[in-house]
């Protein structure tokens, strides 16, 4: 861990990580012990804590921001850890006295700009944070975010530093959820700045992020308007922007970021005349057609029309591009008017006959698939690719339209053998009725 000291000379911090390599291994028997023996301690870590000065003090002041800053630290990550006042704050924590700034290595409150190298001096440094299962690059992402550039370089107080997103004191784990970085609260802490008009103006950004974020298709399944199994899946702020607001891994740019999760559709855009020409065109990528903070849900009308990122929106309609798109919108909609039907007359086959078809629905759900798998091929603009997958679910459909029609003529069999049975046995009966009659004629006769 870096010395809070070196907060003031940042150019000097990195030096101590090379030659540690070389004291790999004692190190870590160092930390092993150290591991040991601090679990042996932990009574007296927490005994240690009640005797902090600093502490007590602060959460018996009558001053209401004197105390709150202590009593929200004490449900803290970091108190779970004993990371105390004095490791942030520096100074004396045995001292009964207040500190004195500069005094003791006492900074007070930190400005804006020392504040990422304050917790960095902890959270970059792999030796100390290797026990925690925890990332240690949030720095350098925060570094080549837009907020630390500005922060860093400018020192502009506008954009967020590490604690507008985490707080000062009440750090909590992400997963917590009254952590400010939680996956249901994260868009509302980037939304206290960015919903923000006067502060958002001198850079010309829109402040409609949140408010078209929570009607996206994204938004309603995280706050689960629409149902499903893994809310977490589905992307808020950071899932695109990336955790720190730079990047996330393996994309060049944010409008990229949909590709680390959409791969069926990634595949098919690949293999596109859009995503050969995209390098020279710049267009279309995924956004041009969905949008980014507003995407709906997508359906065949994209297919037609001009307005804003529909096929015509580019493209003449008597072009060949836009004919492709049309031809693309047919294939899917017959399919689609197909599989309906087919559905239609299980159910009516269930209501007809009343028998088990969990078996045709478990071929409908290929069907379904195979149809998924149509909507996601046509991002590759090639007929023959969506024509094939087609085909695959319109021969599913076949053996059940075969197997409904078997259902309905061996019920048809049945009930021409039963209508035979009875017939039979009514013929039956009426003999026995005359044979009986005839023979109480027969025994009156010989009376
Ligand atoms: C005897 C009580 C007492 C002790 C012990 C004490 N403080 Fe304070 N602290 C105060 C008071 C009172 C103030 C407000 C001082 C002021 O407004 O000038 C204060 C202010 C602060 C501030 C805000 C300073 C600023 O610039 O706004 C910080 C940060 C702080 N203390 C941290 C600490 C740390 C860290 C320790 C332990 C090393 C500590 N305090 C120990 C009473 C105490
Ligand atoms: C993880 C680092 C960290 C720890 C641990 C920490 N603080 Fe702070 N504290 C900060 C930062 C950062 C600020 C500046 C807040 C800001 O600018 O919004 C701050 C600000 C303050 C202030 C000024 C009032 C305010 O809200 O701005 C006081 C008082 C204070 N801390 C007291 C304490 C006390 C007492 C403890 C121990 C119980 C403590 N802090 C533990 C990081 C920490
Ligand atoms: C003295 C070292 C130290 C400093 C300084 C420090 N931290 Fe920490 N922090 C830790 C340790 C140790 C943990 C506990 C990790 C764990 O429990 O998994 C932690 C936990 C956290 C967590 C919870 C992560 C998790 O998933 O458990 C967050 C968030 C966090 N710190 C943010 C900050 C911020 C923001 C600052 C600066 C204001 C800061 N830290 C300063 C040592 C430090
Ligand atoms: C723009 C908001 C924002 C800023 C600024 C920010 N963080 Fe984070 N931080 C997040 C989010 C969001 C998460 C992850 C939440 C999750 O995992 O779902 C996170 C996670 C973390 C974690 C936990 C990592 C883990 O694996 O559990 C630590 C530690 C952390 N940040 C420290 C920092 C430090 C240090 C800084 C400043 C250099 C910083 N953060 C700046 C938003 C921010
Ligand atoms: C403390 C306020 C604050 C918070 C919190 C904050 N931001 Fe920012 N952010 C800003 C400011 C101010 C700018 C403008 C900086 C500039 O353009 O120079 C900015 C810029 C950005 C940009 C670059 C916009 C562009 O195209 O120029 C993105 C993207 C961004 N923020 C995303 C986020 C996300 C995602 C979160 C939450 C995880 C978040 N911000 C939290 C203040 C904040
Ligand atoms: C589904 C992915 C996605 C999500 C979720 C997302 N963004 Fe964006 N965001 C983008 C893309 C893509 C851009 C445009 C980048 C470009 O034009 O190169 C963008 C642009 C921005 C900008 C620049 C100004 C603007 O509006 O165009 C800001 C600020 C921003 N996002 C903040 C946020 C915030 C805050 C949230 C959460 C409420 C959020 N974003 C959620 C993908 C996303
Ligand atoms: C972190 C992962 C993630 C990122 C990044 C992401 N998405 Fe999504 N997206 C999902 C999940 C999960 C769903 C919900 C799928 C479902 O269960 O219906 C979804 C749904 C969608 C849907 C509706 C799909 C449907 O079934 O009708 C569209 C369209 C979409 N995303 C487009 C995008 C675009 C465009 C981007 C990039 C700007 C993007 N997504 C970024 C995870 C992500
Ligand atoms: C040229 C316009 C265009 C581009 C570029 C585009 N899409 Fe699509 N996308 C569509 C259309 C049209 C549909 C809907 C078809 C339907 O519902 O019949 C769609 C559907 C989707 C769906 C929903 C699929 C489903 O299962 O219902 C997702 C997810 C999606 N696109 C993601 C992406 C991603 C990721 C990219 C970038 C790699 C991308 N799209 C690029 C036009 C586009
Ligand atoms: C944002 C603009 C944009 C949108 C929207 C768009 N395209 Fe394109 N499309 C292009 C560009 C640019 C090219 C490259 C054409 C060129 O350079 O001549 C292209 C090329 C094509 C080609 C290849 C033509 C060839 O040379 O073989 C087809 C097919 C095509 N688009 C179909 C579609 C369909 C279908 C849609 C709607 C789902 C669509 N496009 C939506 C911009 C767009």
């Amino acid at each position: 861990m870096r010395p809070l000291s070196s907060l003031r000379e940042p150019q000097l911090r990195p030096a101590a990580a090379a030659s540690a390599s070389s004291l790999l291994p004692i190190l870590s028997l160092l930390l092993f012990l150290i591991f040991i023996m601090a679990t042996l301690l932990d009574c007296q870590i927490s005994w240690a804590i009640q005797k902090n000065t600093c502490l007590s003090c602060h959460l018996g002041s009558s001053k209401h921001e004197l105390a709150r800053c202590a009593q929200q630290w004490l449900k803290s990550a970091h108190a779970l850890v004993s990371v105390c006042c004095e490791e942030c704050h520096g100074g004396n924590p045995t001292s009964p006295k207040a500190p004195i700034i500069g005094k003791e290595g006492f900074i007070g409150s930190p400005s804006k700009k020392q504040i990422p190298g304050l917790c960095s001096r902890c959270h970059d440094d792999p030796l100390y944070m290797r026990k925690y299962d925890i990332r240690i690059d949030e720095e350098n992402q925060y570094k080549n975010s837009v907020h630390g550039q500005q922060l860093l370089n400018n020192n502009n107080q506008d954009v967020a530093s590490c604690v507008d997103c985490h707080d000062s004191h009440d750090i909590r784990k992400p997963d917590d959820p009254q952590s400010k970085v939680n996956h249901q609260n994260i868009a509302y802490t980037c939304a206290r700045c960015h919903a923000d008009r006067n502060l958002m103006k001198p850079y010309g950004l829109p402040t409609d992020q949140l408010s078209k974020y929570k009607k996206s298709y994204h938004g309603q399944i995280v706050y689960q308007q629409i149902e499903r199994e893994n809310p977490r899946l589905a992307p808020s702020c950071p899932g695109c922007h990336g955790i720190h607001s730079g990047k996330p891994a393996g994309v060049s740019e944010v409008a990229e970021a949909c590709n680390n999760c959409h791969l069926n559709c990634k595949r098919y855009f690949q293999k596109s005349i859009h995503s050969l020409l995209l390098k020279k065109n710049r267009k279309p990528r995924c956004i041009d057609c969905h949008g980014y903070h507003d995407i709906p849900i997508p359906s065949e009308e994209l297919f037609a029309g001009k307005a804003a990122s529909h096929c015509g929106s580019c493209h003449p309609p008597e072009s060949a591009e836009y004919q492709c798109g049309l031809r693309l919108r047919a294939l899917i909609k017959q399919a689609k008017r197909e599989a309906a039907l087919t559905q239609s007359k299980i159910n009516q086959l269930k209501q007809d006959l009343d028998i088990d078809i969990s078996s045709l629905n478990l071929k409908m759900d290929d069907v379904t698939e195979n149809l998924k798998q149509a909507v996601k091929a046509t991002h590759s603009q090639d007929i023959q690719i969506v024509s094939q997958i087609i085909t695959k679910a319109r021969k599913i459909m076949n053996t059940i339209d075969q197997r409904i029609d078997r259902c309905y003529q061996e019920a048809r069999q049945r009930r021409e053998w039963l209508e035979h049975m009875l017939l039979f046995i009514s013929a039956s009966f009426a003999l026995i009725a005359y044979q009986r009659s005839r023979l109480k004629n027969k025994l009156q006769d010989i009376h």
